[in-house]
Parts: structure tokens; C-alpha cells; sequence
């Protein structure tokens, strides 16, 4: 009944929606290179936290997570959507807790990104409906290489992938029912962190049937189509094997865990991309899959097998055309080494998940400035017990407010970003006519940090809007100018600070004297965030 209520709530809102006459599905679009999240037709950057994986169970719950998110600044909540609790009769659908979710994102003028927790979640299938979990003969599992099953679907099986489908398929049904004039929800990730576990391939009585035919045509095809653009990792497997181009799967990429492993990936991509694409056909959303990142020194099947490594990278795009991204979920330290990874091939950054900490607000002015990042989202944002201090509420806020100016000049190749440490507390760029040194606050002797502790990350966004000005939004960094032009110096014309209202900006104080350091450096002190207007001249 209350579901008829919502339902009938929705369509009439819908007619009255001056958003919805306007709006079209959210969609990504290249421009070049770069790739563009657009929803109600605008570029649009995830300002987003992720749920920890219970909270969406229980609207109970859920009651006063909602205005922890808003003073957090977030634009989007990215919510688990249970298979189990979807599901939890074969063929007997329940919406209520997605129908909530859409409900009070809309009430707190939110967006959403759902994830499918399907057939895989962490690897295991913890979130299949009890139906599927207890019914091993219809839903047959992986075996480790010493034919022990394990709680994991295998993907060699057509019920596991069918089944899957038309769950997916039913709530992407009732999403285009319930949501395809307000367009609320607007990516969905497929599963959560697939790969094998224990061994580096499944030992299926279907899998070593696979594993023992000869390699399927579609990924040769790929491979001879991308040769010269493959990853150097894939790449190099190949050539030790000699570019073979017929055969099975030891025959083309060696003997060892890393062809058990690119088995896997593929096998896992083709299921994903029927599920995917089933979707689709019903309702066109941006989708994703997420990565548990393979720690450094430890083997596939000891991390996730198969998943959208980095190094897989080019099985997944072969195996899954319907995914439109591959995604770091981050919860190692060196940040950048993963994003660096990520984006080769002018990829965009999507980050669905990463380690809920101080320092993200750092990192999020740096990815959103140096990368094409679509996508920033700590996992288990409601965690927090002070959602008014947190620094990434802070980094939103501003982030926000510069998000327009980002998606406009970003393509152009004005927009940076940086991210400083201890380790790397100076970095210079060129911008236009302008060489850049953006250093870490605690660089300055004056600087009230200690020097000889751990230094809380620095980071920020910069963007030159004309040829002579630039905003500067961020955290604990000190950033000078020198000129391109020999014989010429930069001086600070006025530095004001401020902020964007309604997408005007609205200038603040004007700092020329002891706050930039009398016309030498732009200054955001860590600790604080700020957006600041230089004008420059040259002289
Ligand atoms: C990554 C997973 O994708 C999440 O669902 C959650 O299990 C976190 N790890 C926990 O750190």
C-alpha cells in the first residue's frame, strides 16, 4: 500500500517537475579525450560517500544518516541495492528499500549511484537470496584447486548468470518505472569486487572444460585490433609467449597463475557484460565495475582474481564492452600510483570507494584538478561522529562551488591539481604565461606546523580562467609565480578571497598585505579551505 503511495506520489511529481521536462538520462560523453558525466544535461562531479554495506538495509537506520550527508557537503550517496532482500522468494520482487532510498535522496536534494550487490560481493556471494545460496546443485559454486567448493558463484555456469540477469533486469525496470523523469539515480555499479579467491582460477569441472578450449576468437580479435596500445603488462605476457594468435589459454599467455588469472578476468568480464547490457536495453545508465586493488607482492587468488586490475585491464575492455568504466577502490596510501594507473589511455577516474580519512579532502582537490575525475567517495561516509568537521565536508563545499569552472575548463587544459606530502612538498607547472611552485604549508619557516612529525597532506585545485588570473582552491599549500618570459617577473596584481554563489563569484576580503605575504605568494594555511582570485601582471 505504501509502495502504490509512492509510486502514485512519484508519477505525480513528475508531471510538475520543470527539472524533468528538461532533463535527459544521465550519460557519459566525450569531448576528446576527456569524458563528461552530464545529468540533467550538465556536466556532473560525484561529490559522493559511500554507505558502509548494512546501513541501506534499514530505513531505521538510515533515518539520520541523511543529515550527516548534507552537512558533509556530499552531492551523492552511492547505496548497496541487496539481491537477497530484493529477491527474497525466486520470482517475488520487493523495491521498498531502493524505492526509500530515491525517496530521501530526493527530500535531501541528493543524486544516487546503486550497486548491484548480485551474484559476487568481496569476491564471495554473500548477498544471493538465501534460494540461491542453499540450492547448490542449480547454482553450483568455484572449486580451489582442491575441489573444495567455496561460497562463490562460479561464472561457468548459465543459471548463475540468467538468474542474476533478471534480477538485474527487474530493478532496472522499476528504476526507468519509478525515476526516468527525475533521474535521481544516476550510475549503477555491477557487483562488488569480483575475482577468485584461494587459487588464481576455479577448478570447476566447467571451468577446466573452458580453461582447455581454445581461446575465444572475440579476444584475439581485441588482442591483434589494440596491439600496439595494450597495457605493457598484458603485453609483455603475450610477447614471452610469442604473439600467438591460436591456441588455448597456456598455449597464447604461458603456463602460470598469470593466465589462470587472465581466464578468470575474462570469464567474470562476460558475465558482467551480459548483465550489463541486459540492463541497458532497459534503461541506459552509466555502469561501472569496482576493483579490489592487488596488493603489492601478494599473488592472484590471495587478492581478488580476475577483477578490473590495472594489469587486466585490456581482458575487461575486451570482455565487457557494457561497462563504460573500471574503478580503484582505494584503501592503499600511495594514492597517486593508483590513479596514475587508472587513467592511462585517457581513461576517466571513477573512485567509488576510498579509505575514510583525514587527508581526503587533500586528495580530492588534487584528483578532481590533475585527473578527469568523475568520481570521489570515502566508504562508510555515515561512520562519522562529527560530520561538521570533517575535512572532506570542508573539501565539498568549496569543490562545489568550482565544480561548474572545473567541467568548463578542464577540457581546454587549464585546470590542475596537486598533492603534497613530506616526501614531495614542492611541485611546479606551466599555466598559460605563468610557471607555478606550489609547496606544502609546512615548507614556510613561519608555517605554525610541526616539522618534524607526520605533515597532514596539502592539496588543491587550480584553474586559470584568463590569461592573468587564476583560483586557487584547497588546502595547506603556498603557491608562487614566475613568468614564461625571460627577462620578466610575475607580481600579484590583488588576491581576494571568496566564494561562488549561485555561480557568480562573490569576492571576500582582499588579502595584498600580510596574508600574501606582501604580494609574494598565495597561501591556504592546512587546517583551512579556501577559494582565492589572483590576478597577476608581469613586469
Ligand atoms: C571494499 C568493499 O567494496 C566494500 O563493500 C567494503 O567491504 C569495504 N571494502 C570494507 O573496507
Amino acid at each position: 500500500m505504501k509502495r502504490a503511495l509512492f509510486l502514485a506520489i512519484m508519477f505525480f511529481c513528475s508531471l510538475f517537475d520543470t527539472n524533468a521536462q528538461t532533463s535527459s538520462i544521465p550519460k557519459l560523453i566525450k569531448i576528446g579525450h576527456y569524458t563528461q558525466l552530464l545529468v540533467n544535461n550538465k556536466p556532473y562531479l560525484i561529490l559522493g560517500g559511500e554507505l558502509g554495506n548494512s546501513s541501506a538495509s534499514s530505513n531505521d537506520y538510515m533515518r539520520p544518516v541523511w543529515s550527516k550527508l548534507k552537512q558533509m557537503n556530499l552531492n551523492t550517496l552511492i547505496a548497496p541495492v541487496y539481491w537477497e532482500l530484493m529477491e527474497p522468494v525466486e520470482g517475488d520482487f520487493d523495491f521498498s528499500l531502493v524505492d526509500s532510498l530515491i525517496e530521501d535522496a530526493r527530500l535531501n536534494h541528493m543524486k544516487l549511484v546503486l550497486l548491484w550487490f548480485g551474484s559476487w560481493k568481496n569476491s564471495m556471494s554473500c548477498y544471493v537470496p538465501a534460494w540461491v545460496k542453499t540450492d547448490t546443485k542449480r547454482f553450483p559454486r568455484v572449486l580451489n584447486k582442491k575441489g573444495i567448493p567455496l561460497e562463490i558463484l562460479t561464472p561457468f555456469n548459465k543459471n548463475n548468470l540468467e538468474t542474476d540477469k533478471d534480477a538485474f533486469v527487474r530493478l532496472m525496470q522499476h528504476l526507468k518505472q519509478i525515476d526516468s523523469k527525475q533521474y535521481t539515480v544516476i550510475a549503477v555499479q555491477v557487483e562488488n569486487e569480483i575475482g577468485m579467491l584461494d587459487n588464481a582460477r576455479s577448478y570447476d569441472e566447467a571451468a577446466n572444460a573452458a580453461f582447455s578450449q581454445p581461446i575465444p576468437k572475440e579476444l584475439i580479435h581485441y588482442l591483434q585490433k589494440n596491439k600496439l596500445n595494450l597495457t605493457p603488462e598484458l603485453d609483455s605476457i603475450w610477447a614471452i609467449a610469442g604473439f600467438k594468435t591460436s591456441g588455448n589459454w597456456e598455449d597464447i599467455f604461458g603456463k602460470g597463475l598469470a593466465t589462470d588469472e587472465i581466464f578468470m578476468a575474462w570469464n567474470y568480464s562476460k558475465y558482467v557484460n551480459e548483465i550489463a547490457a541486459a540492463g541497458k536495453a532497459i534503461y541506459d545508465l552509466p555502469m561501472y565495475v569496482n576493483t579490489a586493488l592487488n596488493r603489492a607482492g601478494w599473488e592472484p587468488g590471495q587478492y581478488p582474481s580476475g577483477g578490473p586490475e590495472p594489469h587486466l585491464r585490456d581482458i575487461w575492455k575486451a570482455g565487457s564492452p557494457a561497462i563504460d568504466m573500471l574503478a580503484p577502490d582505494i584503501y592503499f596510501p600511495n594514492f597517486r600510483h593508483w590513479t596514475d594507473l587508472y587513467t592511462r589511455s585517457c581513461a576517466p577516474l571513477f573512485i567509488p570507494e576510498i579509505r575514510f580519512e583525514k587527508d581526503d579532502a587533500a586528495k580530492a582537490f588534487f584528483a578532481f584538478g590533475h585527473y578527469n575525475c568523475l568520481s570521489f567517495s570515502p566508504f562508510s561516509i555515515e561512520s562519522t561522529l562529527h560530520p561538521e568537521d570533517e575535512p572532506i565536508g570542508k573539501a565539498y563545499n568549496i569543490l562545489r562551488q568550482i565544480s561548474p569552472l572545473i567541467s568548463k575548463y578542464q577540457p581546454e587544459g587549464d585546470v590542475n591539481g596537486f598533492l603534497l606530502s613530506k616526501d614531495s612538498a614542492y611541485q611546479t607547472i606551466t599555466m598559460g604565461e605563468y610557471r607555478l611552485i606550489i609547496k606544502h604549508d609546512y615548507t614556510l619557516p613561519w608555517s605554525s606546523g610541526s616539522r618534524d612529525g607526520k605533515w597532514p597532506l596539502g592539496g588543491c585545485t587550480i584553474i586559470e580562467v584568463s590569461p592573468n588570473e587564476f583560483y586557487i582552491a584547497g588546502t595547506g599549500v603556498v603557491v608562487t609565480f614566475a613568468t614564461t618570459t625571460t627577462g620578466k617577473r610575475a607580481g600579484i596584481l590583488s588576491l581576494d578571497e571568496g566564494s561562488f554563489e549561485n555561480g557568480k563569484w562573490v569576492p571576500g576580503r582582499r588579502m595584498n598585505g600580510d596574508q600574501d605575504n606582501q604580494g609574494r605568494d598565495i597561501r591556504i594555511p592546512i587546517n583551512q579551505w579556501d577559494i582565492q582570485r589572483v590576478k597577476l601582471y608581469q613586469y
